[in-house]
């Protein structure tokens, strides 16, 4: 076991395995609360900070990273949009977020996130162990313990509660998972061939584009740097993609001359799941973001869900750790879920309205053409597009 310099065992209030938006957010909001936890991240510093992933954030999340002081280069350096566009049939329809749902949302890369709040962590002496191997977490219903290794070494961190951050590894959740678990799971027959590169944006606006060769994305970080994907197999490897290839299949299914290839600063292909589980915690071990759930990154739901689960789990423990009252901890998952299937519900809906069935049957390829011309003609139908993009909480009362 490792032992710290006085000798003794390691040991946290909270210990949380995984440096993304999740694991790294709870750590900062319990930081301002005066509770300290030690953060365990299987990848280095460098690594983590230059993960490309996705980078809508919803207002909510926009809201938190303000009000919990690590939006500074968000406000100079995202870009805020107020709404999207959508292209089919050679057409393009907008979906005005402003007016339908009174809300924008803001495109800030999620690396950046991370490294605004690893920046913050280590500045206000926070502990986060880089390089460090979460293995498994013990005797959940105590006081839980968890296994890691690190520089060859295997060590022990105890703790009174365990925050599992750690994606869809799932180390942490598989300490927990059992026959009273439910774990919902869909596999989508495509994956997104994603590329960042140096390019201008061809757009203001990110474009959703339906085509009959495939789903299209033509998003973006700066005005210098786009992000642009395409609905592939799901067993499909980069091999077959040289970048002309890119290059020509991304004009023709976004339908826009203006997009100019330039240097590929990094691509991949992304298999695409829905997954969630249920109930996201037991004993003294609770599951965040997409160690809880996974999204396909059509509603851009999956950093908006991670740091609503954490801003909610932070607040149990603030309750916890300040009187011994367990009642906001306990009520934990069920206070999340309701979000996180809303967003399940929402991801999966724009998949499937926007992606080419590789089945390729006709009858599915006509209702979704008339969604599509739904959508984009009937207010009810673009408000309710609207407001799950922009977030969308469904309260626990329904509606008189
Ligand atoms: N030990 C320690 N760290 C681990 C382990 C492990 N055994 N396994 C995984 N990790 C780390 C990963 O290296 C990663 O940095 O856990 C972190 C999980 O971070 P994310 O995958 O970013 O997950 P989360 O914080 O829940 O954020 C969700 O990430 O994948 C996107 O679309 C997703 O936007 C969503 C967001
Ligand atoms: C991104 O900018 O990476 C992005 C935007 C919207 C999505 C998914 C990813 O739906």
């Amino acid at each position: 076991m490792a032992r710290n310099s006085s000798g003794t065992a390691d040991q946290t209030p909270v210990g949380i395995i995984g440096a993304g938006p999740a694991g790294l957010m709870l750590s900062h909001l319990l930081h301002l609360q005066g509770i300290d936890s030690i953060v365990l991240e299987l990848r280095s510093r460098e690594y983590v900070e230059k993960r490309v992933r996705a980078g809508v954030l919803e207002q909510g999340s926009v809201d938190l990273l303000n009000a919990t002081g690590v939006g500074d280069r968000m406000k100079r350096q995202g870009l805020v949009h107020e709404g999207i566009k959508l292209r089919f049939s050679g057409e393009e329809h907008r979906i005005d977020f402003r007016k339908l749902a009174g809300r924008s949302i803001t495109v800030y890369g999620q690396q950046e996130v991370v490294k605004d709040l690893i920046a913050r962590r280590l500045s206000d002496g926070g502990d986060i162990r880089f390089e460090a191997q979460a293995v498994a977490v013990g005797d959940i219903s105590g006081q839980p313990t968890i296994r890691y290794r690190q520089a060859g070494d295997h060590r022990e961190l105890r703790c009174r509660v365990v925050a599992g951050c750690d994606g869809s590894h799932r180390v942490a959740a598989s300490s927990m998972l059992d026959d009273s678990f439910q774990v919902y799971e869909r596999q989508w027959p495509f994956g997104w061939l994603g590329i960042l590169a140096r390019t201008p944006p061809a757009t203001d606006e990110l474009i959703y584009a339906h085509h009959e060769r495939g789903f299209a994305l033509h998003s973006m970080r700066t005005p210098e740097i786009s992000r642009l994907y395409l609905q592939v197999p799901a067993d499909e490897t980069m091999d077959h993609w040289p970048a002309d290839r890119i290059w020509d299949e991304l004009r023709i299914r976004l339908n826009e001359p203006k997009l100019k290839p330039g240097e590929i600063l990094e691509q991949g292909i992304t298999p695409m799941r829905s997954v969630v589980t249920e109930p996201m915690q037991r004993g003294n071990l609770f599951l965040a973001g997409d160690a809880a759930h996974i999204v396909p990154p059509t509603g851009a739901k999956g950093m908006n869900l991670a740091l609503n689960d954490v801003n909610i789990l932070a607040e149990g423990l603030v309750e916890y750790f300040r009187s011994g009252a367990r009642d906001k901890l306990d009520t934990y998952s069920e206070r999340c879920l309701r979000r996180v299937w809303r967003a399940e519900h929402f991801s999966a809906w724009m998949t499937g309205l926007l992606h080419r069935d590789p089945a390729g049957d006709p009858f599915e390829y006509k209702l979704r053409l008339s969604y599509l011309r739904y959508v984009t003609t009937s207010t009810a139908a673009a408000t309710t597009l609207a407001e799950n993009y922009v977030g969308f909480d469904p309260g626990p009362t329904p509606l008189a």
